[in-house]
């Protein structure tokens, strides 16, 4: 299973041959801890008298962010993973998205957030809450870490946003390049040749 979508590397005969560098940090490890806080203050405000708030987070690209997001989080809570592909060419943004893995629970009458790592057309954003609303949930909500505004081609709503970023291919922080550099504590742009 292809678990996170639209690596570009992916669609080569494998990871690149040579090691991808990042040329540029677009945002900090202390600008991800604030904003990270900021928004799990936001979220459990707006959540106060949810029942039980589910964080569904997005595989693989939001691991690294719903964890620390969780930790954060001052209201009760639980947490479910779903996993979706997409098919791209390159690093171009997805053209159909399919659910590679679901969530285990029953989601009607409860409270969803879901987290995801970066909406670039929009595309995954949008197929996941269509999916989910149509579960009949109490609420539901998106929290994004990263958007490229330039790029979004489908209307999908970000309740809660980390940061707007250039349109730039992006890593760390949960973020890969054909599942390299995954784990860097900052979000940063590889190298245009690498793109
Ligand atoms: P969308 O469906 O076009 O919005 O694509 C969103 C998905 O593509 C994200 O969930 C990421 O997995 C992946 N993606 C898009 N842009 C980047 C990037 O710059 N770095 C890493 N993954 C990205
Ligand atoms: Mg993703």
């Amino acid at each position: 299973m292809s678990a996170d979508h639209s690596s570009p590397g992916e669609s080569h005969a494998g990871p690149s041959a040579h090691p991808v560098k990042v040329d540029e940090v677009i945002v900090t490890q202390a600008q991800i801890a604030t904003r990270v806080q900021e928004l799990a203050a936001e979220i459990a405000a707006d959540h106060a008298d949810a029942p039980q708030l589910i964080l569904v987070g997005v595989l693989k690209g939001a691991f690294i962010f719903l964890s620390d997001l969780a930790r954060q989080l001052s209201i009760p809570h639980s947490v479910e993973f779903i996993a979706v592909s997409s098919y791209a060419s390159g690093s171009v943004a997805s053209d159909s998205v399919r659910l590679m893995m679901d969530i285990r629970s029953d989601i009607a009458g409860l409270d969803v957030l879901i987290v995801e790592d970066i909406a670039d057309s929009g595309r995954t954003l949008a197929y996941l809450q269509a999916l989910l609303a149509a579960r009949n949930p109490r609420s539901i909500k998106t929290c994004v870490l990263a958007r490229k505004p330039q790029r979004m081609e489908v209307d999908a709503a970000i309740d809660y946003l980390g940061f707007d970023i250039p349109d730039r291919w992006v890593v760390g922080y949960g973020l890969d390049y054909a599942e390299q550099l995954r784990t860097l504590p900052y979000i940063g742009a590889i190298a245009p040749q690498d793109q």
